[in-house]
């Protein structure tokens, strides 16, 4: 029988990009091994020290070099050598657009031994799904200024919510909620934001026609900002706008432990383009080189990736070994985790050669391999 084969681009990045990434691809090897398949990974050079040195952001070259890999690992970009906002928008959201990443898919799961902030929270009162729409919202209008240096200055930043954009990202929200506990949340701000919150509302009801038994509910961003720490478990997929996303999901990192272990991945749902798996924490410069990243943010974002791969069994148990390594951690990040980010990577990658670690009960995982071939 043929060797199962995947092309992998793997952007590194700035900071403890690169760390957490070669900790996850030491995951891969692992995985590698013990499911039989390959891998041919080519490492492309995008981040701050690329662009210092070339002048380079993303370029239709590169844009058509990742178009031909099945998927891409990322790890965190942004250095303070280049002004805020460069490498961003030049970037990372240069490629969701390119690439045609509809959705940014960011579990928010409470792994049982893994401290939480949140007194007295139980693993299984949290394990959510925020669909965030990725290529809209505010981040899509560059925005414009007038009579820059007087009293007068003004800025105008507009969010631009087209019913195509949402349409997709709801559908697959329905559609993942159909597949685990049937429950939907749309987070919006409909009560100030009216014409985009209409929109969002309108879709949501014409899509759930077509899906009569999930079940939908409704939270403003602000509420959610108190619903989501305090009853997690209210929530089983929640779809939002892109910008209330990515500010919610970083409070759903801090519940499920930090930002060291949320994981995400950015999902072309119509396989007209690459789709790109990234930890949701950044470049974090003031800790990079002294390995006191957690690894798990990115060993997490593989495991999406092997999802997505259709190499289905690694990664339950990916994320299975990286659960287990987490759970037996006296702290999530820094020194205080007692292990660096280069050893915590070999101890999840021996766990998935051995095979010492079960998957998790109603993974994610296997839900998405439901929900794409669907
Ligand atoms: C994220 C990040 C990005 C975003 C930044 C770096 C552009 O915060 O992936 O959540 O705002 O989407
Ligand atoms: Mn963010």
């Amino acid at each position: 029988m043929p060797t199962r084969s995947h092309s992998l681009a793997v952007l590194p990045g700035d900071g403890v990009g690169p760390e957490v990434t070669d900790a996850a691809l030491e995951v891969l090897d692992a995985a590698q091994q013990r499911f039989g398949f390959t891998t041919e990974r080519t490492v492309v050079p995008l981040g701050a020290e690329h662009y210092l040195e070339t002048g380079e952001l993303l370029t239709e070259d590169t844009v058509a070099q990742l178009r031909e890999h099945d998927a891409i690992l990322f790890g965190a970009i942004g250095s303070p050598k280049v002004r805020p906002g460069i490498l961003e928008r030049g970037i990372i959201l240069a490629l969701r657009g390119a690439m045609r990443q509809a959705v940014n898919l960011r579990p928010v799961r409470l792994y049982p031994g893994v401290p939480t902030p949140i007194a007295g929270l139980e693993p299984q009162r949290c394990d959510l799904v925020i669909v965030r729409e990725n290529t809209e919202g505010a981040y899509v209008a560059q925005g414009s200024t007038v009579h820059r240096g007087t009293p007068a200055r003004t800025a105008v930043q507009e969010s631009v919510n087209t019913w195509y954009a949402v349409e997709r990202a709801v559908e697959f929200a329905y559609r993942l909620a159909s597949v685990r506990r049937g429950r939907l949340t749309l987070c919006h701000k409909t009560n100030v934001l009216v014409e985009a919150g209409s929109l969002w509302l309108d879709v949501m009801e014409e899509v759930g026609q077509r899906f009569p038994d999930v079940e939908t509910d409704y939270v403003h961003v602000d509420a959610m900002c108190m619903h989501l720490p305090v009853s997690p478990e209210r929530f089983d997929v929640v779809v939002t706008d892109n910008l209330f996303g990515d500010i919610v999901t970083d409070l759903g990192a801090v519940v499920q432990g930090g930002l060291g272990v949320a994981a995400s991945g950015n999902l072309n749902l119509e396989g007209t383009g690459t789709s790109m798996f990234e930890p949701i924490h950044g470049s974090a410069p003031d800790i990079a080189g002294r390995g006191w990243a957690n690894p798990a943010g990115a060993c997490l974002s593989l495991a999406l990736l092997l999802g997505e791969l259709g190499e289905g069994e690694a990664a339950a148990t990916v994320e299975g070994a990286t659960a287990a390594v987490l759970g037996q951690l006296p702290a999530l990040a820094g020194e205080a985790m007692g292990a660096s980010t280069g050893e915590l990577g070999a101890r999840i990658a021996a766990a998935v050669a051995e095979g010492s670690t079960s998957p998790v009960p109603g993974s994610l995982m296997g839900q998405l391999a439901r929900v794409r071939t669907a």
